[in-house]
């Protein structure tokens, strides 16, 4: 279906200082070279190359400017012992973000190519991947559409481009617990919209009700589904977890919300484990009343960037509830420490979720 893509490589001249490993933050600063590919209607994808890190210029009419088909993933690579360098279930991102191109009228690519080139340019800038405990580099396909024209329809160019980052933790907190606000002014995703797909808008969106959040001594938002605002659908930008009465339960995928990749690993460790995993609706009344009765043993969100994200108190309509006392669970801990495991290539990896570079 594919022709093979042959990708050229201009390697940068000067390389980039790094920065301080115990300084990083999260997506503040860039390696040296990114990969680029082009698509236009008549010729497919071409042009694939890994260059110098670079801007790019763009026409001011660019769909992507105006009518938002944009794209992106998130995954990581994690340095090992001897120093090799791994990728996390690489091709499940490559095929949600195949999904999201459908769903945004956008290109489709090879999935089994683009790892190629993602394996190329991560052992190219394989210097720029941190070993300190907990750091990572994170990767960041994105794909947006670059018509310089105004009118209403699927671009007939686009750019697909792979940039990279050393990351520290997401939230400011580390892995200690969040306090996080549920969210009953706006919505973020209904079914049959875009919310299940990873697409720029969706995040536009948020960013209102996560400054508010913040306004109120929060880290994140609670989503409530749009129709009824009775049932929890994600945090901020990763999925949610509740361990009640030894259960693990999570919303379902049923079209409004992202099917993390970070969750679905988190879903077949418990499994692995013996603990039962209910995919299912939560409302949050049900949260709340467990929360009160102490049936509500833990909470975390999961997702590339946040990793497990404790979650300690939910602040709904002004009241506060504690989770677990406020403190991390021993669940999100086990989770969170067998996660990092097999990221880092510190144990077996019986799910053949590791991709080794170079
Ligand atoms: C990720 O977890 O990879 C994301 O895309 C979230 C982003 C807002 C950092």
């Amino acid at each position: 279906m594919w022709k093979d893509l042959d990708i050229s490589l201009e390697k940068a001249v000067s390389m980039k200082d790094m920065p301080a490993e115990e300084n990083l933050g999260f997506g503040r600063y860039f390696t040296d070279h990114m990969f680029l590919m082009e698509w236009n209607r008549d010729r497919g994808w071409n042009n694939a190359k890994i260059s110098p890190y670079t801007s790019f210029s763009m026409d001011p009419a660019s769909t992507v400017l105006h009518y938002g088909q944009a794209i992106f993933e998130g995954l990581k690579a994690y340095r090992g012992k001897d120093d090799q360098i791994f990728l996390f279930r690489p091709e499940d991102n490559f095929k949600r973000m195949n999904k999201a191109a459908v769903r945004m009228s956008m290109p489709r690519f090879p999935v089994d190519q683009m790892l190629k080139a993602l394996k190329g340019l991560v052992y190219l800038d394989r210097r720029w991947v941190p070993s300190a405990q907990g750091a990572s580099l994170y990767v960041r396909p994105t794909m947006i559409g670059v018509d310089p024209f105004l009118g209403l329809k699927p671009a007939d160019n686009y750019l697909f481009y792979i940039i990279m980052s050393p990351v520290g933790a997401y939230y400011a907190e580390g892995f200690s617990p969040t306090r996080i606000s549920v969210c009953t002014d706006y919505v973020r995703a209904v079914k049959g919209g875009v919310g299940d797909v990873k697409t720029a808008g969706n995040y536009a969106a948020s960013m209102l009700a996560s400054e508010q959040a913040v306004e109120r001594g929060c880290t994140q938002v609670l989503w409530l589904d749009a129709c009824e605002r009775r049932y929890v659908e994600e945090v901020g930008t990763s999925n949610i977890f509740f361990f009640i009465n030894d259960k693990l339960i999570t919303p379902p995928l049923s079209g409004s919300i992202l099917g993390g990749i970070t969750r679905d690993s988190v879903i077949k460790l418990a499994q692995s484990w013996d603990i039962e995993v209910e995919e299912r609706p939560v409302a949050i009344a049900e949260v709340l009343e467990a929360s009160q009765s102490g049936t509500l043993q833990e909470s975390f969100a999961t997702g590339t960037a946040a990793v497990i994200s404790p979650v300690g108190e939910l602040l709904y309509q002004d009241v506060s509830y504690q989770i677990n006392k406020g403190e991390t669970g021993p669940l999100a801990v086990r989770l969170y420490e067998e996660l990092q495991a097999i990221q880092y290539g510190r144990k077996k990896d019986p799910f053949g979720w590791r991709v080794t570079v170079g």
